[in-house]
């Protein structure tokens, strides 16, 4: 791993993923969205026509699943294969398959991989990983490990702030949906031990971002 990683967890609308770029963008860090992995396999799984719903039949598209992801806070992109998927996995089709994908083992040690490696590449003094398992799974040893909470209210009114097409209604069932979900497989809402709790309910953006930079000076 790289001298330096900041472990961002947290559930959906939190913040992880802008707060986690922005951090990064002032620290001169690198920048890792395990997030966009996920749906990057789902997508590939979906083209590949697996059967979704069983575990097996997603697991075999791991061997042909060839992803790359850019760490540059500024440059973000996310391939697979040579196909640019960067918009296409924000979709809602994407969204609304991804948690079946993660909840296969075979997939999350796969990428558990992948991330290791992409950290362990990048030539900065530190890289700034976000996702769900990240503080306990991927990188439990890591310098920093924060977990990014907001209120189930504020979460779903950023989440239909951006312009997804639907209700804010549906967008709230949506998120909710896929964070009962998600946490049947990883606990993300609560910290583990030597975890430190920032809460961006009553946060704007730019002091969420300070705030996480407090918990990185406090812990370098
Ligand atoms: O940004 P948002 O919270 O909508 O989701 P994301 O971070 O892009 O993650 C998409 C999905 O990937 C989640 O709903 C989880 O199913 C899965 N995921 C995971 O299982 N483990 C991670 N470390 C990151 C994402
Ligand atoms: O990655 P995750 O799903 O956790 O959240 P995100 O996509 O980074 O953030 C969802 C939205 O909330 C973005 O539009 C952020 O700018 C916004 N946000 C906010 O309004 N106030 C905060 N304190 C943090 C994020």
């Amino acid at each position: 791993m790289s001298r330096i990683v900041v472990a961002v967890d947290g559930p959906a609308g939190s913040g992880k993923s802008s707060v986690s770029k922005a951090v990064a963008r002032k620290l001169g860090y690198a920048y890792l969205d395990t997030g966009a992995a996920y749906r990057a396999f789902a997508w590939h799984a979906q083209n590949a026509g697996v059967e979704l719903e069983d575990a097996a039949s997603v697991a075999s598209a791991l061997p042909s699943f060839e992803f790359s992801e850019a760490t540059d806070p500024d440059h973000f992109s996310v391939r697979v294969g040579e196909k640019d998927v960067t918009d296409a996995i924000r979709k809602p089709a994407v969204t609304g398959i991804v948690s079946l994908v993660a909840r296969v083992p075979e997939v999350r040690a796969a990428l558990t991989e992948v991330f290791r490696s992409i950290a362990a590449a990048t030539e900065r003094d530190g890289i700034v990983i976000e996702g769900r398992d990240i503080t306990t799974a991927v990188a439990p040893d890591a310098q920093v490990r924060v977990l990014l909470t907001a209120s189930e209210e504020a979460r779903m009114g950023r989440r239909s702030a951006e312009l997804t097409g639907y209700s804010a209604q549906v967008v709230g069932e949506q998120l909710k949906a896929r964070d009962r979900a998600d946490s049947r497989v990883v606990d993300f809402m609560t910290a583990a031990d030597g975890v430190t709790t920032v809460d961006s309910t009553e946060l704007d953006f730019d002091e969420t971002v300070d705030a996480v930079i407090a918990v990185i000076r406090t812990n370098l």
